[in-house]
């Protein structure tokens, strides 16, 4: 049988950074991804029990999403195959990080699209728990880019082209 990423692909790409209790912020990538609300603004993502991210949602209800472009495509892979229980990704790749505002993961520097997010609803569905978080503040720079598109572990894509339904 083929594994639902397959069979639900491409999805959006993002970095969600988290932090521990005591400040020490994560970053990993996810694409188990949705908008869920306009206004107020709401997204969703699913998380397994076995991230970092995990842990440090549970400890800390806050995240920042930062919507990659394709020219992250190296950062993107590694924080989504390093965990931050073995590795500093911030410090490995060189991602500098400002505080939020109303949140307390920080936000990086230089990203088209960041949310700062509370966690409102976080539950258990299968192998994944539901995190549903509202958007607090929002930093958004530019919104013509070329996002990064997943398909299954290491196999990405870009938008090759736009269609406008009449
Ligand atoms: C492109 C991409 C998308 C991913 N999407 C998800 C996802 O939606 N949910 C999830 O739990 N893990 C996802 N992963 C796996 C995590 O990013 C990966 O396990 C990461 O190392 C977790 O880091 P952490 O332990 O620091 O939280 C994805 C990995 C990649 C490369």
């Amino acid at each position: 049988m083929a594994r639902i990423s397959e069979e639900i692909a491409p999805r959006m790409t993002g970095l969600i950074i988290t932090c521990d209790s005591q400040g020490k912020p994560n970053i990993a990538a996810f694409s188990f991804l949705m908008p869920v609300s306009f206004e107020p603004k709401y997204v969703a993502f699913s998380v397994s029990p076995r991230r970092k991210t995990f842990e440090n949602l549970r400890e800390v209800g806050e995240f920042v999403l930062a919507i990659p472009s394709r020219e992250m495509i190296n950062v993107v892979w590694a924080c989504g195959t390093k965990s931050g229980r073995e590795v500093d990704k911030f410090a490995l790749l060189g991602l500098e990080t400002e505080k939020a505002e109303t949140v307390k993961p920080p936000v990086l520097r230089s990203m088209p699209v960041q949310l700062e997010c509370k966690v409102e609803l976080f539950k258990e569905f299968g192998d994944h728990w539901l995190v549903v978080g509202r958007v607090f503040k929002e930093h958004v720079s530019k919104l013509d880019f070329q996002p990064v598109l997943h398909y299954s572990k290491n196999v990405f894509s870009t938008v090759s082209e736009r269609i406008i339904a009449e």
